[in-house]
């Protein structure tokens, strides 16, 4: 069972959609790799049409140096989340994880996501077909309410309830997004909330957690929380796994990583460029430069001509 094989504290790169795919991941490894990876979440409605199923199996690779990962999906329907339960033990996950987290409109309007907050007992049923239906241990990323902060004295239980394996809390409420400092100062009842009703669940936090650095003043802090997740650190710092403060030139060398990865998935499947400018800022930042050389890239069209830009900044 992965959650008992974990050193404590253990890391995590958290699930982001658009972010956290077979390609990324693979950069993150090569940085510095967290003790545990995340896929972004797939619909769990997905696997009902041929089309869907193909199009999520894609998005649910798993290369070697992905592993451990744990595989995130998201939903309403229970009898959906056995049907994905089942197909994905044997693709190499070592856990299920259920987002009632995400906060994104079309998600919540779905019923998935933070909205089953407010649906209790769709999520039991939604845990309870996924548990029945698979071996690999089940856990929930969530947030504290969906609306109000206090939501967390009845969902947090509730959820604990379950005796998940694991359970990620990032420390906001939906109508907060992540628009203000998450709720450190709530992490004391979190644990006491956990010890009380299920001492056997990982407890994890998330939200605002930079590097490893941070990790470890929060773990001396709060020494019983077993995981700490970071989510958008990975972007200010790739390397935040590490403490390692990379050079300018070990940032241009991952970014010609991140370059190869990418060529290597676009051979084998529909792979759009657009989503790769998204990245550019991860590299190219806080460098003399370094915005003039984000706007040429932008301007070009292929990884060819991004690599061509490339070798002249490095030469000049
Ligand atoms: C671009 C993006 C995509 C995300 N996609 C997911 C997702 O697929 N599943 C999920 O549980 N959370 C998702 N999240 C939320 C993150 O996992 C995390 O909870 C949030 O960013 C707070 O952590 P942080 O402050 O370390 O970034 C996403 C966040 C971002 C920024």
């Amino acid at each position: 069972m992965i959650w008992n094989e974990l050193p404590k504290p253990f890391t995590i790169l958290a699930p982001m959609e658009g972010v956290t795919d077979v390609v990324f991941r693979g950069v993150v490894a090569k940085a510095g790799r967290p003790d545990l990876f995340y896929t972004e979440f797939t619909n769990v409605s997905s696997f009902a049409s041929e089309r869907g199923r193909h199009d999520a199996l894609e998005r649910l690779e798993v290369k070697p140096e992905d592993k451990p990962i744990i595989a995130q999906i998201w939903g309403k329907n229970p009898e959906h989340f056995a049907m994905l339960a089942r197909e994905l033990e044997g693709l190499g996950f070592a856990g299920l994880d259920l987002n009632f987290g995400c906060p994104d409109r079309h998600v919540n309007k779905a019923g998935g996501g933070a909205a089953m907050i407010r649906t209790p007992e769709l999520a039991s049923e939604c845990i309870k077909h996924a548990r029945e239906n698979t071996n690999l241990p089940v856990s929930v990323k969530t947030r504290l309410g969906f609306t109000y902060i206090e939501e967390y004295k009845t969902w947090i239980p509730f959820l604990l309830n379950h005796h998940l394996a694991a359970l990620t809390v990032h420390l906001r409420t939906r109508k907060e997004m992540s628009k203000v400092a998450a709720h450190y100062e709530l992490i004391p009842e979190l644990i006491k909330m956990r010890n009380e009703i299920s001492p056997e669940t990982k407890l994890i936090i998330n939200g605002d957690i930079k590097d490893k650095k941070m990790v470890k003043e929060l773990s001396e802090k709060y020494p019983e929380i077993d995981g700490f997740m970071i989510g958008r650190g990975v972007f200010a710092n790739p390397f935040c796994f590490t403490d390692h403060e990379p050079t300018k030139e070990e940032l241009l060398n991952l970014f010609y990583y991140h370059l190869d990865l990418y060529d290597e998935r676009a051979a084998k499947i529909h792979y759009p460029y657009e989503p790769l400018k998204h990245f550019f800022k991860v590299y190219i930042n806080s460098f003399d430069g370094a915005s003039d050389l984000r706007v040429k890239l932008m301007d070009c069209k292929t990884t060819a001509e991004l690599r061509q830009v490339l070798d002249d900044f490095k030469k000049a």
